[in-house]
């Protein structure tokens, strides 16, 4: 069984966003100041590229291609939002941008249709996610606690809503590349 054009190009963002993810925490961990901090920033870009080298390994295995130009989801989120100058908001960004996904790595579990290479691989994502601690208590979380709640909270929600409409453009620019009734 080989996976359709539709879910390698799946893949191949999905691999492209978490090596984004993990080159923008290798930048911060070069940048910012702090032990603790930058512990948990250095290991968030090392989780984030080995992501990225699970996914890279699986599209290879599958025999697909490993396309570096397919985007990524930040993309998305810097079209409707514009690039974050400051750092509350780049962490309260990143805290979105996780969130969105694991439940996209979430929702393609749940399809029927998955490829077994690729449901281990998911699952051993949303497992590391877990193990990392995903949620409530993660060093993003802790690191926004020191900021004034006011404007972490004003930066939630304006994320919040670029995070809803991200969240269907994903799987429309899915659609209108491979259109679900064409796929075998
Ligand atoms: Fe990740």
């Amino acid at each position: 069984m080989r996976p359709t054009d539709r879910e390698m190009w799946l893949l191949n963002f999905f691999r492209n966003s978490e090596l984004h993810g993990a080159l923008l925490m290798g930048r911060l961990a070069r940048s910012l100041s702090g032990t603790e901090l930058l512990t948990n920033i250095t290991r968030h870009c090392a989780t984030e590229a080995h992501h990225a080298a699970l996914l890279t390994d699986v599209i290879a295995d599958l025999g697909g291609e490993v396309d570096p130009t397919t985007g990524t989801i930040q993309e998305h989120y810097s079209r409707e939002g514009g690039v974050p100058k400051v750092l509350v908001d780049l962490l309260v960004l990143s805290e979105v941008l996780e969130n969105r996904v694991l439940s996209a790595y979430r929702e393609q579990l749940n399809s029927a249709g998955l490829h077994p290479k690729v449901r281990v691989v998911l699952e051993e994502i949303l497992r590391e996610e877990e193990e990392h601690g995903a949620g409530e208590n993660t060093w993003l979380e802790q690191t926004l606690r020191k900021y004034s709640v006011a404007q972490v909270a004003d930066s939630r929600q304006r994320w919040s809503e670029i995070d809803r409409k991200v969240a269907g453009q994903i799987y429309s620019q899915l659609d209108s590349l491979f259109p679900v009734e064409t796929q075998s």
